[in-house]
């Protein structure tokens, strides 16, 4: 299915992950996407991935932002009003992690880090892309959490399991704000799947054991949580406000 008309999209971290494949996805049903990540050179690579495949100069461009901060996440948001349109759908799909410590042994900096790219960061872009949407009536956001939220991360620490467990509140309240302008808000919650982070955070033996904790059997594909964030941002989700979606094989029912 592709949109009826073009539209302006942003994904958070889309420089590589699931965040890359849900710009394939976005590109592939007719919309232009800004590809933001803190890393240039990989949210570069993706675009131009995007343009050698397709037949759409201009469909995919990259933008450095570290959403993180206000000053880069309003830079970035004019960056994107400026060559590519207001935005009518944002996917926050950013964050930063560590390897997993106990809470005892977290530095503060490492909480604040994770804590503000997976939480901080998407209240900044939606403060960010809401007035265009509000003058629009209309508008399309999907956060980024994990079903760590729905329990407790087993692979990362605790900063993670608070900060995504702070994307359910927040993406609830502004739900409930926003709905008057046809604004509607939602979380998507991926389980475990397989892409270059898993590897980086787990040994050998746990990468190969988790996906026998998974009912499916299975690790996710990365383009099986971007036709989820797809699916939020069309026609067929428009009475779909302040919801979690889990997209996790059966790891947590709720
Ligand atoms: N991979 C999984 O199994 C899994 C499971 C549950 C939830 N998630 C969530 O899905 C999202 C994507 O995860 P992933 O593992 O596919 O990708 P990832 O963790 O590799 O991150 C994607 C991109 O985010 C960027 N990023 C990090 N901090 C940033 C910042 N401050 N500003 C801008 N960009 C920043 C990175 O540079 C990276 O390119 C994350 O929100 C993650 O928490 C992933």
């Amino acid at each position: 299915m592709s949109s009826p008309t073009p539209r302006t999209v942003i994904v958070t971290g889309g420089g590589r992950g699931i965040p890359a494949s849900v710009v394939q996805r976005f590109v592939d049903g007719g919309d232009r996407v800004a590809v933001v990540d803190l890393v240039m050179e990989r949210a570069r690579a993706v675009a131009e991935a995007v343009q050698r495949r397709g037949d759409r100069p201009g469909a995919a461009m990259a933008f450095s932002c570290d959403v993180r901060s206000w000053d880069s996440v309003s830079a970035m948001a004019e960056s994107v009003r400026a060559s590519m349109g207001t935005p009518e759908v944002l996917v926050n799909a950013a964050g930063s992690y560590f390897a997993y410590k106990m809470p005892h042994e977290t530095t503060e900096a490492e909480w604040d880090s994770v804590v503000d790219s997976n939480l901080k960061g998407i209240f900044l872009c939606c403060k960010a892309v809401l007035p265009g949407m509000m003058e629009a009536r209309s508008g399309r956001i999907i956060n980024f959490a994990s079903n760590a939220a729905r329990s407790v991360a087993t692979a990362l620490g605790v900063e993670y399991t608070a900060a995504k467990t702070g994307v359910l509140g927040l993406t609830r309240h502004l739900a409930r704000e926003y709905a008057d302008y046809n604004i509607l808000v939602n979380t998507l919650a991926p389980g475990p799947t397989d892409v270059e982070r898993v590897k980086e955070t787990t040994s050998e033996d746990f990468y190969a054991a988790i996906p026998k904790t998974i009912p499916l059997g299975r690790y996710a594909r990365p383009e099986e949580i971007a036709a989820v964030a797809w699916f939020l941002a069309s026609p067929d989700a428009s009475f779909i406000t302040g919801a979690t979606l889990d997209v996790n094989g059966g790891i947590i029912m709720v």
